[in-house]
C-alpha cells in the first residue's frame, strides 16, 4: 500500500504588496526586508477572503489537475474527484471562526464531498507537514477510505500589527492544496515516512495575543487592539535553524539514505536566511533547497504545499524524485516528510 500524491493547486490574493509599497507606509526599506528576510512581496488578503475562501480555490485546482493528468482519476471528472474525498484536513492557525465550525467543514460542503470526514489541524506553519501524515495515517488504517484532501492555509496578515516592523514585513496570506490517493502499490511511492515533532516549551515565543480561553475578550471592555501575532524573532530564529537542520538530518538518518538521494528539499518558507544558515551547517548546497519566499513572503501552512503546486506545474518534478519537506513553527511544532514523487 503506498498514499499517493494525485493533485496539486494554490490560491494566493490577488493584491500583491511589494516592499517598496511597504516601505511607503512603515519605517522599513526593500533593501532591509531582502536582506534581512530574502522577501521580495507578498499577496495579502481583502477584508471579504477568509481561509475557507483561498482553501477552496486551491482544491478546486488540484481536484481539475488530478482528473486531467492522473492514472488514478481516469474518467472522473474535477466534481467527482471532489465528491470521491474521504477525508478533508486544513492545517491552519486562522480558521474562518474561533472554535467552530471547522474550516475543513466549511470547504467540505463547498466542493460537496458529502462523504467525507472534515477537520483542521493547527500545528501553526508547521501544519500542513502534521496534517499531510494525519491523513496518510487515517487513509492507511481504514479500508473504507481512500482519498483525501489535504490544505495548509493561513491569512496572518489579519493578526498582523502593521506598526510592529519586525513582524509585519514577514507575513503573506494563501493557500496550498493536495489531493492524496491511497494505492495498492508495494513500492516505497508517494509519502512514506514522517517526522512530527514539538517543543511546547517554546510557546511563548510566537503566539496570538488574545481571543482564545487564556485571554478571552469580554463584555463590556474596550478593545485597543485586536488579536496580533507576537513574536520573538531571535528566538524563533534560532530555533528555526535547529529544527530544520535537526528534521533533516533525522530523515535521513531514519530511512538509512543520503542527502545525495533527495532531489530536492522543501522548507517552509519563512526566511531565507534560516535556510541558508542550516544548509551551511549540514554541508547542504543551497540550490538543494527550494524558495519562493521572495514572492509570497511567510504564508505559514501554505507555504510549503504552495511550493509543491509550483514545482509540480513547472514540471521539474519528475516521476521517482525523492523529496523533503520539512516545516517548523508556533507550539513550538517542527518536522517533516519524505516523499517519492
Ligand atoms: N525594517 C528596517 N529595520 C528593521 C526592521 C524592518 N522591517 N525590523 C527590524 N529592524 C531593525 C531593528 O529595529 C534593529 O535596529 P537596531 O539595531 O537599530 O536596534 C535592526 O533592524 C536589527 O533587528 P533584529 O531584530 O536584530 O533583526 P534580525 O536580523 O534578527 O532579523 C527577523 C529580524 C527577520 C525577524 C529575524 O529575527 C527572523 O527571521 N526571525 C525568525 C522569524 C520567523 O521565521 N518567524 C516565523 C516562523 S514561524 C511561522 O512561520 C509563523
Amino acid at each position: 500500500m503506498a498514499i499517493e500524491i494525485i493533485g496539486t493547486g494554490h490560491a494566493v490574493p490577488s493584491n500583491r504588496v511589494c516592499n517598496e509599497k511597504l516601505a511607503a507606509q512603515i519605517d522599513t526599506s526593500d533593501e532591509w526586508i531582502r536582506s534581512h528576510t530574502g522577501i521580495g512581496a507578498r499577496h495579502i488578503a481583502g477584508e471579504e477572503i477568509a481561509v475557507s475562501d483561498l482553501s477552496l480555490e486551491a482544491a478546486l485546482k488540484a481536484a481539475k489537475l488530478a482528473s486531467e493528468t492522473s492514472e488514478l482519476c481516469k474518467g472522473e471528472s474535477p466534481e467527482e474527484v471532489a465528491a470521491s474525498l474521504d477525508v478533508i484536513l486544513i492545517g491552519t492557525s486562522t480558521a474562518d471562526f474561533y472554535g467552530t465550525p471547522s474550516t475543513a467543514c466549511i470547504v467540505q460542503d463547498k466542493l460537496g464531498a458529502k462523504r467525507a470526514a472534515a477537520m483542521d489541524v493547527n500545528a501553526a506553519c508547521t501544519g500542513y507537514i502534521y496534517a499531510l501524515e494525519t491523513a496518510a495515517a487515517l487513509l492507511s488504517i481504514s479500508p473504507d477510505r481512500k482519498r483525501a484532501l489535504v490544505i495548509g492555509a493561513d491569512i496572518l496578515t489579519k493578526y498582523t500589527d502593521w506598526s510592529d516592523r519586525g513582524t509585519c514585513v514577514l507575513f503573506g496570506d494563501g493557500a496550498g492544496a493536495t489531493i492524496l490517493q491511497k494505492t495498492a502499490s508495494a513500492e516505497k511511492t508517494g509519502i512514506f515516512r514522517s517526522y512530527l515533532a514539538a517543543d511546547g516549551s517554546g510557546a511563548g515565543h510566537l503566539y496570538f495575543s488574545r481571543g482564545g480561553s487564556r485571554f478571552p475578550y469580554k463584555k463590556g471592555e474596550t478593545i485597543d487592539e485586536p488579536s496580533y501575532i507576537k513574536m520573538d524573532g531571535k528566538a524563533v530564529y534560532n530555533f528555526a535553524v535547529k529544527a530544520l537542520s535537526s528534521t533533516i538530518e533525522r530523515l535521513i538518518a531514519d530511512e538509512k539514505i543520503t542527502i545525495d538521494d533527495i532531489a530536492l528539499i522543501i522548507p517552509h518558507q519563512a526566511n531565507a536566511r534560516i535556510v541558508q544558515a542550516a544548509a551551511k551547517r549540514l554541508k547542504i548546497p543551497e540550490e538543494k533547497f527550494f524558495l519562493n519566499i521572495e514572492e509570497y513572503a511567510n504564508t505559514s501552512a501554505a507555504s510549503i504545499p504552495i511550493a509543491f503546486d509550483e514545482l509540480n506545474r513547472s514540471g521539474r518534478l519528475k516521476k521517482g524524485d525523492l523529496l523533503l519537506s520539512v516545516g517548523f513553527g508556533g507550539g513550538l511544532t517542527f518536522g517533516g516528510n519524505l516523499i517519492r514523487w
